[in-house]
């Protein structure tokens, strides 16, 4: 089986009421970690790449890993270019393969992004690749860019639908209070999320997949691990699961994780180590590293995606 893309997962995610995770992916463990945990659970799966990820494990390295998950799986798997946030980005990973990519246009004013993500899709359809475009701005950071919260703002739903038909994009990803990182609340804030935005923005464009990204949960047993062993990371508050799957019943048919797969690897590596002083083998302590992330994506699939068993 090939790489696919997304469109046939958001079709049947929609109409199912639950939604596909797309996991970030660095190197070979956490590849092995995400694909094992959802072959087992026969779950659609998006594994995306971000520009700082492509930078550190370098585009054919990351290809050739995803096409071994693929082969040794034989799972339907869609490669997906996170935050793209240039034409040249985005036509270097379709043209080396990506079956999907992000266009994040959310930082140039309305009619910059609509202009770079119309240019986006033009490409990649040709391409038969599909292209996720972004409106609103998420707080939180991503590789250098740090968005602050005065800076962050909702999608407003009046824009969605001029967007929508004037880029062509596949997907949309919207801001109703999600972030990057593991710093989503402050301390004492109580989560919250717009589900009046969402509700809105379903209405207006009909069956039409929504991405939510920063939609880590930040499980508080994993900072508590990191601290135990030597760690020092503040309060950290992220979305509640119980909130993602009542997204993924709504319109939401993408849900992205990266920082709870961070925070379960270096948990378990801290742990690992503290434990094992003298063990010195990258393998030793890579190994429950591995089982960490594929503990969580199996939790991810289960409490927030719905998605297990959707694979025929
Ligand atoms: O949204 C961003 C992802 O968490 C990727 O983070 O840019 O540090 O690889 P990164
Ligand atoms: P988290 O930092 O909440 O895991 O979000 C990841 C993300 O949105 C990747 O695009
Ligand atoms: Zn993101």
């Amino acid at each position: 089986m090939p790489l696919v893309t997304s469109t046939e997962m958001f079709r049947k995610a929609y109409e199912g009421g639950y939604a596909i995770g797309a996991f970030n992916v660095n190197n070979m463990e956490i590849i092995q970690g995400i694909t094992e945990a959802a072959a087992e659970l026969r779950a659609p799966l998006i594994l995306q790449v971000s520009a700082g990820a492509r930078k550190y494990a370098n585009h054919t390295y990351l290809m050739k890993l995803v096409e071994a998950a693929v082969e040794e799986t034989g799972l339907p798997i869609c490669l997906h270019l996170d935050h793209g946030d240039t034409f040249e980005l985005c036509k270097s990973c379709i043209d080396g393969g990506f079956t999907s990519v992000m266009i994040d246009g959310s930082h140039h004013d309305y009619e910059d992004n609509v202009a770079l993500t119309a240019k986006v899709v033009e490409y990649a359809h040709a391409h038969g690749v599909v292209v996720e475009g972004e409106l609103g701005r998420l707080e939180g950071v991503e590789d250098d860019v740090k968005v602050s919260a005065a800076d962050a703002s909702y999608t407003d739903p009046a824009q969605v639908e001029d967007f929508v038909q004037r880029t062509g994009v596949d997907s949309l990803a919207i801001a109703i209070g999600t972030s990057h990182g593991a710093y989503k609340f402050k301390p004492g804030q109580k989560p919250q999320l717009r589900f009046d935005i969402l509700q809105e923005v379903a209405q207006r464009l009909p069956q039409f997949p929504i991405v939510l990204h920063g939609a880590s949960s930040v499980i508080p047993e994993f900072v508590a691990q990191i601290n135990q062993y030597g760690g020092s990371m503040p309060d950290a508050i992220g979305i509640p699961e119980e909130m993602l799957r009542q997204a993924a019943e709504m319109a939401v048919c993408k849900i992205n994780i990266d920082s709870d797969l961070r925070l379960a690897m270096t948990a378990s590596i801290r742990k690992h180590l503290a434990e094992h002083p003298a063990d010195f083998d990258p393998r030793q302590y890579l190994k429950p590293a591995r089982q960490a992330i594929k503990d969580m994506v199996a939790r991810k699939i289960s409490n927030v995606l719905g998605c297990a068993g959707k694979v025929e």
